[in-house]
């Protein structure tokens, strides 16, 4: 029988199709887990059989209790009937009969602090489960991964049988909103507690106030939100809701007032805090500006002690941001009266000046209750060693902050609004680099890190899809064991987990689809198809590409509606289409299914911009991105010529190749503000073809 297969087929076919098999890359254990957890707890033994989960589904407190956990194991139950469709009792069970026993040991703090005891056991058999905690924050997080274990199988829903012994790497994961560039309403933060609570974040640093606005109620200086926020500030008692949300969720509320730069929105009230002479207006533009507040003037310690008291009063936080950063100091050097001070006291120059201020300003702090926290630049060794430096420009700072004695948390390497892929975010740990060299007491003085949303190019309605699913990447790195670090596992449990995340109340996948029907208008399936087709391979442009290539400067009143704006800042399909170039390389270009596959996206991209054509006519915003259109088309020309070429198994030409690869370099630059992702793919395939398909150099 073979040989009668071999004889029908030909040898060389069958030869072809035994290598096929022999090199088809087999998935390692790593890149298949069999639990879909995130982030990955530090210790999971698999047990035997699962648990089954229905509606007669039930939890009992033990230990130690208190309202926040039982309004914890409502919230666990509604998701948990969110996540099977069961109805179930949300009353608490009796202990004999409940599912979910858990046992919380003590009470944590009034006010959360950094560094409590976050850890938790949790226990699945076939019989029930039991989850202990030392205190409340480990039941939270022994719940959420709970949940996460739950899911459909062939015979109803159920937990598999386990136990996880789970505890955080660092005390500190943080997650930063700026409310000051784009006003991010609460019901919006809320979600985002929400998410943060999923992926086990624990602090909330709030960006509350830049030069686009002020954002929160001041009692004692009105004029702050009055005048500095176009009336979208956040009220105390908003903000004290909030804090309470966030502390039921083990969340700690960091807030940040930006100081003595990044601050012109105090001076739209208060031009009198100023280095220069005012009237000041909130300024709508991005980037560094030269407002910066007095340091040599008394009047603007005596305004920061009561504003500082006012706040200090407001969150309850051990930790008070005071910002820092970025101060150009073009104020101070046209100031006479601000030189003469300097030279009188012997400030050398702005970095002296503004030493001198974070010290006036730590003291400030300290007397009301709190320790001060601010971005890299104020690190100067006249500071106490009560201050945290929060690294944006880079990890050596915070391995210099750590060797000088102060506590840091890493930011660089987390910057949300870069448009980084979840990849390049998950390689960044605050342990590494620099940090990797510190002594071990050193490296306690490392608490963590904090993904940062800023929000230039970010709306109440995009803001999600920022955050999300890539900010899970980040929490898993700060929550979990460091060696943790496979990008294939993260992306296959991130699949699982970023439609979960939806059930929070998150849209980070529903507000592109939303959008892109805002861009399309009123539009036949095929048409709309059309759109998917592109805007599901591009992704904005990285870095800060966005304010140097801006056709006309953008600012906070310019509308966030364009494709740009709606597309995720990672493109799952462009990922995918990468992967699959990748097989199909990694198979000597042999594996038919590979090819054909590839055949049939080329097809679909090379036909779409006829299909895209009617929509452009419509609508200004699609019309925008016809371009792109237009050069994945052209891409996928170039992709089919290369399966073709690879088919013959006779290379293609060097000056084909070459034209080819020149044609796709000029497509990698981005245009309309948006990178066409599969390219980097088709250039591999274009090396494979230019190696007869052997794919010599074109390397996976
Ligand atoms: C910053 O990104 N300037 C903190």
């Amino acid at each position: 029988m073979a040989h009668d297969f071999i004889s029908n087929f030909g040898l060389r076919g069958f030869l072809l199709l035994v290598l096929l098999a022999l090199l088809i890359p087999k998935r390692t254990a790593a890149q298949q887990p069999a639990l879909n957890l995130m982030p990955m707890p530090a210790s999971v033994q698999a047990g035997t059989g699962s648990l089954r989960v229905d509606s007669s589904f039930s939890v009992v407190l033990t230990g130690h209790t208190e309202p926040r956990l039982e309004r914890g194991v409502e919230r666990f139950l509604e998701q948990l009937a969110r996540q099977t469709a069961f109805p179930l009792n949300l009353k608490p069970a009796q202990y004999a009969h409940a599912t979910l026993v858990i046992h919380t040991d003590h009470a944590s703090k009034e006010i959360q602090e950094v560094g409590e005891d976050e850890s938790y056991v949790l226990e699945v058999t076939t019989a029930g489960a039991t989850l202990t905690a030392p205190t409340p924050l480990g039941t939270l997080y022994g719940l959420e991964t709970f949940l996460q274990l739950v899911d459909v199988t062939s015979d109803g829903f159920a937990a598999p049988a386990l136990t996880i012994q789970d505890h955080p790497r660092f005390p500190w994961r943080g997650l930063m909103i700026d409310s000051a560039r784009h006003f991010i309403p609460l019901e919006v933060i809320r979600r985002n507690l929400n998410g943060m609570e999923a992926a086990k974040m624990n602090v909330f640093h709030w960006h509350l106030t830049d030069n686009q606005g002020f954002r929160v109620e001041s009692k004692k200086f009105p004029k702050l939100q009055e005048l500095g926020s176009d009336g979208l500030y956040y009220t105390q008692e908003e903000i004290r809701d909030l804090i309470a949300y966030a502390r039921d969720r083990g969340i700690r509320v960091v807030p940040e007032f930006e100081m003595p730069g990044h601050s012109t929105a105090f001076f739209v009230g208060y031009p009198e805090l100023a280095s220069a002479p005012g009237p000041y207006e909130i300024d709508r533009r991005w980037g560094v500006m030269d407002p910066a507040m007095d340091p040599t003037n008394e009047r603007t310690y005596k305004f920061l002690d009561e504003f500082i008291g006012e706040m200090a009063k407001l969150f309850a936080d051990q930790f008070f941001h005071i910002g820092g950063d970025e101060v150009n100091g073009k104020q101070w050097d046209g100031n006479q009266k601000i030189q003469e001070y300097m030279r009188a006291h012997g400030l050398k120059n702005n970095q002296a000046l503004q030493a001198y201020f974070s010290k006036r300003l730590q003291a400030i702090v300290a007397k009301h209750g709190k320790s001060m926290i601010g971005w890299d630049e104020i690190l100067d060794p006249s500071l106490p060693k009560d201050v945290t430096i929060q690294s944006w420009r880079g990890p050596e700072s915070l391995a210099a902050a750590a060797r000088q004695g102060y506590r840091g948390i890493l930011s660089n390497g987390y910057y949300l609004d870069l448009g980084w892929s979840a990849a390049r975010h998950y390689a960044a740990d605050p342990l590494s680099g620099d940090a990797a060299n510190l002594s071990p007491e050193e490296k306690q003085r490392i608490l963590g890190g904090e993904s940062t949303m800023w929000t230039e190019y970010v709306s109440a309605e995009n803001i999600d899809s920022r955050i999300w699913p890539r900010n899970a990447a980040i929490a898993e790195r700060l929550w979990s064991p460091a060696e943790v670090r496979d990008p294939a596992s993260m992306y296959a449990r991130l699949d699982f987990l970023s439609p979960r995340l939806e059930w929070l109340g998150l849209t980070h996948r529903t507000c592109y689809w939303q959008m892109l029907h805002r861009i399309a208008g009123p539009a036949k399936r095929e048409e709309f198809a059309a759109l998917r087709t592109l805007a599901d391979v591009v992704e904005p442009v990285k870095d800060y590409t966005r304010e140097e290539t801006a056709a006309v400067e953008a600012t906070s009143l310019s509308p966030l509606n364009r494709v740009v704006d709606a597309v995720p800042l990672e493109s799952d399909a462009g990922r995918r289409f990468g992967e699959l170039v990748d097989k199909f390389i990694g198979t000597s270009c042999l594996d038919p299914d590979a090819g054909g596959r590839l055949r049939s996206r080329f097809t679909v991209w090379r036909d779409n911009p006829a299909k895209l054509q009617p929509l452009a006519q419509r609508s200004f915003l699609v019309n925008e991105v016809s371009v792109r259109s237009q050069d994945l088309s052209a891409l996928a020309g170039i992709g089919l010529a290369a399966l073709e070429a690879i088919a013959k198994r006779q290379p293609a030409t060097d000056s084909w190749k070459s034209q080819q690869l020149a044609a796709l370099e000029q497509m990698k630059k981005g245009k309309v503000q948006l990178l066409l992702i599969p390219v980097s793919a088709v250039q591999k395939l274009v090396e494979a073809a230019a190696s007869g398909g052997t794919c010599a150099s074109a390397k996976p």
